[in-house]
């Protein structure tokens, strides 16, 4: 059965963040499948920062090239199947970039368990490798979250760090979170249960998140580096406490030029740990992280915030919103 695809690809690199200019989008069709391959129709496109260091040369993820599929993480369903594998009408999840329809071998994916009421979506949500899973690695397996302790968060009103204040709170800590504007600061008190939300693009974040930490930072996850990262360090607890460096999103547009954090010796100074992680390092502990944030979501004690843009002609434009902070939650493509 022909299938036609509709794909977004890299036109250009850009110093500095891309444009809507620099993506292109065709329709091609699906050639023949091989054998151990798999068409999938593509459901939803998890939009990640990531995606963003690919399309710069010497990225860390691997540079796009000119002219390739902009790459994706998602899910799908499989309309048509050269594998005893996978069989059509199987759920999928994997990097089935920004297109339509996405010839796959079945090695590359992934079958998704929908068992206990789950839906595709949540593997590309609280489930997810980028989203949930990364949230609980870097929390839970490296920074090793206690009851009653104080955790600050910064990027708190994004995929991963929604999913940090509430594994932090359903494990008893209390949990400052940090992001960009009023109305992402009542989401993360109203709606995620974050204690103290502070606006870093309207308060003095320095005296903030010392008022409200009272220098006694226990856990620090990082999504945001730079300035934050330095507050961070110098309001650490006087002993033991552990930073978890996710990423480093207000970097990521100049990559050669990282502003490292100029408040390390307190590191030294409060008997400190900072400790960086990749999430697939940790897939050893992927399924204690699926049992704990599944039985939440079954009790209904965690629901990740979505907000989905629909047409994969739309997809640039989601990737832009993500370093605009023009989205709540977990930003989804659905083609
Ligand atoms: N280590 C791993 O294995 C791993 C895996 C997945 C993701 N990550 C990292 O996790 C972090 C979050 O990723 P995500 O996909 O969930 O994105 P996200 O948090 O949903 O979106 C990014 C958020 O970052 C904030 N932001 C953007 N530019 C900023 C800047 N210059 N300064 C401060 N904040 C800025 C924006 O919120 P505001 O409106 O609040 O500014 C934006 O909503 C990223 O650093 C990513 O690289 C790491």
């Amino acid at each position: 059965m022909p299938h036609t695809n509709r794909r977004v690809f890299l036109k250009q690199y850009r110093d500095g963040m891309p444009l809507l200019e620099d993506f292109g989008i065709e329709d091609s069709a699906v050639g023949d499948v091989p054998p151990g391959h798999v068409v999938v129709k593509v459901d939803t496109l998890s939009i990640d920062a990531w995606i963003r260091t690919t399309l710069t040369p010497g990225s860390f993820h691997e540079t796009a090239g000119l002219g390739a599929t902009i790459r994706a993480l998602g899910v799908g369903q499989v309309v048509e199947s050269a594998s005893d594998a996978l069989a059509s009408g199987d759920w999928v999840f994997g990097p089935l970039s920004a297109q339509t329809h996405a010839l796959m071998p079945v090695a590359a994916l992934t079958k998704l368990d929908l068992s206990n009421s789950l839906q595709p979506r949540d593997y590309v949500g609280p489930l997810g490798l980028t989203t949930g899973l990364t949230a609980w690695v870097g929390l839970i397996a490296v920074a090793e979250v206690r009851s009653g302790d104080t955790v600050l968060v910064s990027g708190a009103a994004g995929a991963v760090g929604s999913m940090v204040v509430m594994l932090a709170k359903a494990r008893g800590a209390r949990v400052i979170g940090i992001a960009g504007g009023p109305a992402k600061c009542r989401y993360l008190t109203e709606q995620l249960g974050a204690d103290v939300a502070v606006d870093y693009k309207n308060a003095d974040v320095a005296a903030e998140v010392a008022a409200a930490t009272s220098g006694g930072i226990n856990v620090f996850f990082d999504n945001v580096g730079g300035e934050i990262l330095d507050i961070a360090l110098e309001n650490l607890a006087p002993a033991d406490a552990r930073i978890a460096i996710c990423g480093a999103i207000s970097q990521y547009s100049d990559l050669g030029n990282v502003r490292g954090p100029k408040n390390y010796l307190k590191l030294a100074e409060r008997n400190a740990v900072m400790k960086g992680f990749v999430v697939t390092h940790h897939a050893a502990r992927f399924p204690e992280a699926k049992a704990e944030i599944a039985g939440l979501m079954a009790a209904g004690k965690l629901v990740l915030p979505e907000q989905v843009v629909e047409g994969i002609d739309h997809f640039a434009e989601a990737l832009l919103l993500l370093f605009a902070g023009g989205h709540t939650g977990n930003l989804l493509v659905r083609p």
